[in-house]
């Protein structure tokens, strides 16, 4: 009998996703959710019905396909691409599902503005929202959100710069008042935590 494997995925692609994908792969862009990222976040995205998702850093749509295959059909995604061009692409791809929202900004100026209803869960995909201003993510969370982030295990195309700064997020992120943070080592690193208002809010 073969051995089952710990990193074999079994879950399809979503065509979206996969479209997303194969727009990121031709224009040469590396840095798309892996399947396994996108499992994750569809179970994730799941737990939330007529949730209101949001996405920091949508590039082509990956994570947005894998998200949107979880969501039933009250929930909403809100995604956010600085790059133009970047998020014109994703707007095609989604263009058929009125739950998508497509949002041309640089995530960080746009959590300081922000001024609608908050999130119940967050996939955190740019670096200054994940390892320097997680605290502007935290004002537009719903008490129990989930806020989760991948790439957290080291890769061979990190910088130099790039290790001490995931080591230290890592070591921040479970002491962290405001999530209960559980690091899952698995596929290319991932968190998951719920976040907690802190009392007196
Ligand atoms: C890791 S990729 C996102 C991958 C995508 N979330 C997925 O699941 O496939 C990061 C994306 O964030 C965008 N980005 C980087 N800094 C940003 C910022 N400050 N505001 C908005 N988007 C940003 C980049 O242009 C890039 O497309």
């Amino acid at each position: 009998m073969t051995q089952p494997t710990t990193d074999a995925v079994v879950v399809p692609e979503p065509p979206l996703a996969a479209r997303a994908r194969d727009i990121a792969r031709r224009a040469n862009l590396t840095l798309a959710s892996t399947p396994e990222t996108g499992a994750f976040l569809r179970t994730m995205a799941a737990s939330k019905p007529g949730g209101r998702l949001l996405e920091l850093g949508s590039q082509t749509g990956v994570g947005t396909g894998w998200m949107l295959d979880g969501m039933d059909e009250d929930a909403t995604l809100t995604t956010i691409e600085q790059s133009p061009r970047i998020a014109d692409a994703c707007r095609k791809t989604f263009a058929g599902d009125p739950r998508v929202h497509v949002v041309t900004a640089d995530a960080t100026e746009w959590l300081e503005t922000y001024d609608g209803p908050p999130f119940d869960l967050v996939f955190v995909d740019t670096t200054t929202a994940k390892f320097e201003r997680r605290d502007l993510v935290y004002r537009h969370l719903t008490d129990g959100a989930l806020f989760l982030a991948d790439d957290l295990l080291p890769q061979p195309k990190w910088t130099d710069e790039h290790l001490p700064r995931v080591h230290r997020l890592r070591e921040e992120i479970v002491r962290e008042p405001d999530l209960v943070a559980t690091l899952v080592d698995w596929a290319s690193g991932l968190l998951v935590a719920t976040y907690r208002r802190p009392s007196g809010d």
